[in-house]
């Protein structure tokens, strides 16, 4: 049976802790594996989709509203719409998940220190200043998953690893042929 129908991989984490990185990876694999496949990284919805919002709680549950809807209706087209924002609070991102049905939650979990010491976008260094309100983590909460389809520990693992590990739960969920199964046809 070729696994064909769309779903959505949903990345949840801290500033840092490696979203972006594994999405690109993820989605570069599943291209090379013929599938149609969107991604809606954080950064780039608040540019376009989301311009305008904030980071109040209700700002950030419409921006995560947003990024669900469009996520629901790749989808539903048989798209594989993967989501990279913080998306910190629990409740708004179980309720993208029972609206979307075909959801998979990937935790990248990563310790405070590590995500500090990466400081990728030297957000940190200016968010333990003072200079930026609201940041999560270190002045906003991060509300992790109780039960997330994937953990990744971002800071015990190379991301080609993580990324070997998040297929392997796509193959062993059912939602992507295994690379086994396409070598033998
Ligand atoms: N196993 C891993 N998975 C992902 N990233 C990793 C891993 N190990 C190390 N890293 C590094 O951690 C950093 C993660 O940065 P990235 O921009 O992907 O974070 P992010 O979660 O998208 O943050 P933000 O919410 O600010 O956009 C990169 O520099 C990446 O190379
Ligand atoms: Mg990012």
């Amino acid at each position: 049976m070729l696994m064909t129908t769309g779903f959505t991989l949903w990345f949840t984490g801290l500033s840092g802790a490696g979203k972006t990185t594994l999405a690109t990876l993820v989605e570069r694999e599943l291209r090379a594996r013929g599938r149609k496949v969107e991604v809606l990284d954080g950064d780039v919805v608040r540019t376009h989709l989301s311009k305008g919002l904030g980071f109040s709680r209700e700002d950030r549950d419409t921006n995560i509203r947003r990024i669900g809807w469009v996520c629901e209706v790749l989808t539903r087209n048989d798209v594989v719409a993967i989501a990279a924002a913080i998306s910190p609070f629990r409740a708004v991102r179980d309720e993208v998940r029972e609206r979307i049905g075909r959801f998979v939650e990937v935790f990248v979990d990563v310790p405070l220190e590590t995500a500090i010491a990466r400081d990728v976008k030297g957000l940190y260094k200016k968010a333990l200043a003072g200079e930026i309100p609201q940041f999560t983590g270190v002045s906003d909460p991060y509300e992790p998953p109780l039960d997330p389809e994937v953990t990744i520990r971002s800071a015990e693992e190379r991301p080609e690893q993580s990324v070997a590990r998040i297929l392997a739960a796509l193959e062993a969920l059912g939602y992507l042929e295994p690379a086994r199964a396409r070598a033998a046809d």
